[in-house]
């Protein structure tokens, strides 16, 4: 039976076998979702380059398809994105998908195009490029878009410290338009940048964000998402307000390089992206075999006014078939040292649970999943501090890195006293979303296999919990 490893998640994308890192050339097109990655098959460790592809029609089941682009003496295929060319703008034929990605030879990198004339199954590299690396080091993972508006190609990618904004009319010569950053003094590149224009719930307003992927400096150390919300013109992005805090897309360690699907636009104008459930600083050494890494769940992307700020709200996008183990409960008191999820056994599945500030009186509540062994993972509130958190540090033997912390905590505040936690758990990873996707917290963990043990715990004081589902989940992989 396939995908029964140990750590093999069960509702999280991996491929089969093989290296995996960034989600690429996301598109919808007639129906399907078609998800490229960067991938090496022939082996467990980062290599030449290739893109995987998988399909599939409710962003949750996902069918392997062939490799679709390869790499050669001309270089690796690194990230990028994927177009839709409905009025053949670019001369290949009208309803070319055509695919944009980096060219790596031996690190010097340029802008590469391919074609596909089969809805994205076969692909011919063009292998021209159509931008000549101008004499920047970090120069790649185009993300293209149509600009209704102006009626052109959008092209964003990254260097160093910067996002640049490029414009076509015909998807093959590109004029840089503006450039955005530094923003701070961190260490480290930028990479995978998408730029989308959201709605902001409950008003008719939208706003822009520029998503960008950074080496180094996220929260829980490492990798990770950072977002910046402001206005685009067609050809700058004009940041809305710098704030004194960072905003990052995730507080867990293993989410980077998320893009948007193209072609994909939900009633109110939503975005859907996905991203690699992993960090550079411990991928190549994480204990699973024959393949490496994970893609995190699908989310869909608003954004919600807090003050005078805007913030990201994430909501999850799952289809995932129910299975016996169901538990529901309303209205408990919980008492410290007392656990009345003890005996439950849980592995695979979500957890909705809401808790009420106004009548308890805890420091402290929270999940301890997969128990077993003297391992757990927490998932917990800090009421004094307002902080959401999870603490893997006594999750596995695994060493994560010692650039990582153990505990990946943001600040949350309660709405109207409430806190609500919604977690996906897998074999190998958990998602947080806290107040509905106001705050989203992603980790891989590698407990014990057999750690199928979990309490619900309040500490120094009790804390009232107003609901609770919990809902096991079969296999994607049926
Ligand atoms: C991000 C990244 C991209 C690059 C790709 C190479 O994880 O470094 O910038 O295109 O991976 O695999």
């Amino acid at each position: 039976e396939y995908y029964q490893e140990p750590y093999r998640n069960q509702v999280h994308f991996s491929p089969e076998f093989g290296w995996m890192n960034d989600p690429n050339g996301l598109v919808y097109y007639h129906g399907l979702y078609h998800m490229y990655y960067q991938y090496y098959p022939y082996g467990l460790l980062w290599g030449p380059m290739h893109w995987g592809h998988a399909i599939s029609t409710d962003l949750t089941h996902w069918i392997p398809q062939k490799i679709a682009l390869y790499p050669d003496a001309q270089g690796h295929i690194f990230s990028g994105s994927i177009i839709i060319d409905k009025k053949n703008d670019s001369g290949f034929g009208k309803d070319t998908m055509v695919a944009f990605y980096t060219n790596d030879r031996k690190g010097i990198q340029d802008q590469r195009i391919a074609v596909s004339h089969d809805e994205g199954q076969t692909w011919e590299k063009i292998n021209e490029p159509i931008m000549k690396n101008p004499g920047i080091k970090d120069w790649r993972d185009p993300n293209v878009f149509w600009y209704q508006k102006d009626k052109k190609w959008i092209m964003v990618l990254t260097t160093h410290n910067k996002a640049m904004f490029y414009s076509s009319k015909n998807l093959k010569q590109w004029t840089l338009m503006s450039t955005f950053g530094p923003t701070d003094q961190s260490k480290g590149v930028w990479e995978c940048p998408s730029l989308m224009r959201l709605p902001v719930e409950n008003s008719n307003q939208k706003k822009w964000v520029l998503q960008i992927s950074r080496t180094e400096g996220s929260p829980a150390g490492g990798t990770g998402v950072e977002y910046f919300v402001g206005d685009f013109n067609g050809q700058h992005f004009i940041q809305h307000r710098k704030l004194k805090r960072r905003d990052w897309v995730n507080y867990g360690a293993d989410y980077y390089a998320a893009i948007p699907w193209n072609n994909l636009e939900g009633p109110r104008g939503e975005r859907v992206t996905i991203a690699w459930m992993s960090s550079w600083k411990y991928a190549e050494r994480t204990p699973t075999t024959p393949w490496r890494n994970s893609m995190s769940l699908p989310v869909s992307l608003t954004l919600v006014k807090m003050g005078d700020a805007f913030r990201l709200k994430q909501t999850p996008i799952y289809y995932l078939k129910p299975k016996d183990g169901h538990i529901r409960f309303h209205h408990k008191t919980i008492q410290p040292s007392t656990n009345i999820l003890k005996g439950h056994k849980f592995k695979v599945g979500e957890i909705k649970a809401e808790f009420d500030l106004s009548k308890s009186n805890a420091k402290e509540f929270g999940f301890q999943l997969r128990e077993g062994n003297g391992q757990y993972t927490r998932i917990g509130y800090q009421v004094t501090t307002h902080r959401l958190f999870v603490d893997r540090s006594h999750s596995s033997n695994f060493h994560f890195n010692s650039d990582i912390t153990g505990v990946h905590a943001i600040h949350m505040n309660p709405t109207n006293h409430k806190i609500q936690l919604h977690i996906f758990l897998d074999h190998s990873a958990l998602e947080v979303f806290g107040n509905n996707g106001i705050r989203v917290i992603t980790d891989q963990i590698f407990p014990r296999v057999n750690n199928d043990g979990m309490s619900l715990y309040s500490s120094g004081g009790h804390t009232v919990i107003t609901s609770f589902v919990l809902q096991p989940f079969t296999s994607i992989w049926g």
